[in-house]
């Protein structure tokens, strides 16, 4: 059975998966380090955040964290790709360095400080009250045994918690703002709460749904930042050297339309 033909095909074998598993150890995430430090970056979103990120009718992903980050890539000369991998695993796969870093009209928050690293802020925003454009809704403590539909995870489900306790049965959570929304005008929830400016360009866009905006001076300012790993200083102060650059330009400024400082 073992003679030398079998023998040297075995060595054959050997001598390809040693060189298939050196492949396979190359670091297949894009931060690839260049003496610069990053010359690619590798950015995960939510594409249903316009006017943040959104997917137009080629499939590609637009909006102000596209060009904040284009821009800020363009000043610290790294190359800035894209990817639409939903909300919760923006945070798991910049954890584990699949991304680089996540750009998803993410909320500087203490409790996400304790995780990942933010640069400075890039837009201020707030929540808003979504519902129906009939409701005689028009506060916060309104709804406070209502069914409040959100985005999971967000700053609007932390608001949602905060008003009727972290266990309610009430609040409904749902994979991106938008589903949220359409949980209002179907009648599921009688509220919606949600991002501001997002709200805002989302009742632009749908015209006929129907729905209506509530401010609430309950919730606090928000500060949108790009996130990274927690530890890697190098790419944070990468990033917040670009971002300097283009609030001391005025770019920011004009892509945004809000001046931050
Ligand atoms: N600003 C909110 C938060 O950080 C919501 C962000 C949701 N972003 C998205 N692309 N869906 O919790």
């Amino acid at each position: 059975m073992f003679n030398k033909k079998t023998g040297f095909m075995m060595m054959l074998l050997l001598a390809f998966s040693i060189v298939l598993a050196a492949c396979g150890s190359e670091d297949s995430s894009s931060g690839t380090e260049g003496d610069k430090g990053y010359s690619k970056l590798l950015v995960g979103t939510e594409a249903t955040f316009a006017p943040f990120e959104s997917m137009n009718d080629k499939g590609e992903i637009i909006g102000i964290d596209v060009d904040v980050m284009n821009a800020i890539g363009a000043e610290i000369e790294a190359e800035v790709e894209f990817k639409n991998v939903g909300w919760e695993p923006v945070f798991q796969q910049v954890t584990n360095k699949e991304l680089d870093l996540g750009a998803s009209g993410i909320t500087i928050t203490d409790e996400r400080k304790q995780t990942y690293d933010f640069t400075n802020p890039y837009y201020e925003a707030t929540l808003m009250i979504v519902v129906k454009e009939d409701s005689p809704i028009a506060t916060l403590a309104e709804i406070e045994d209502k069914k409040i539909a959100v985005q999971i995870n967000t700053t609007g489900h932390e608001a949602a918690k905060k008003l009727q306790g972290v266990g309610s049965s009430k609040i409904l959570a749902y994979e991106n703002q938008p589903i949220a929304f359409q949980e209002v005008i179907n009648g599921t929830a009688a509220a919606a709460i949600g991002d501001n400016a997002v709200v805002l360009e989302y009742l632009k866009n749908n015209p006929k749904s129907g729905l209506k905006a509530i401010e609430s001076s309950e919730f606090e300012k928000e500060y949108y930042g790009f996130m990274v790993k927690k530890g890697n200083k190098e790419l944070l102060d990468l990033l917040n050297e670009g971002l300097q650059k283009i609030k001391d330009n005025g770019k920011l400024e004009e892509i945004t339309g809000q001046k931050i400082d």
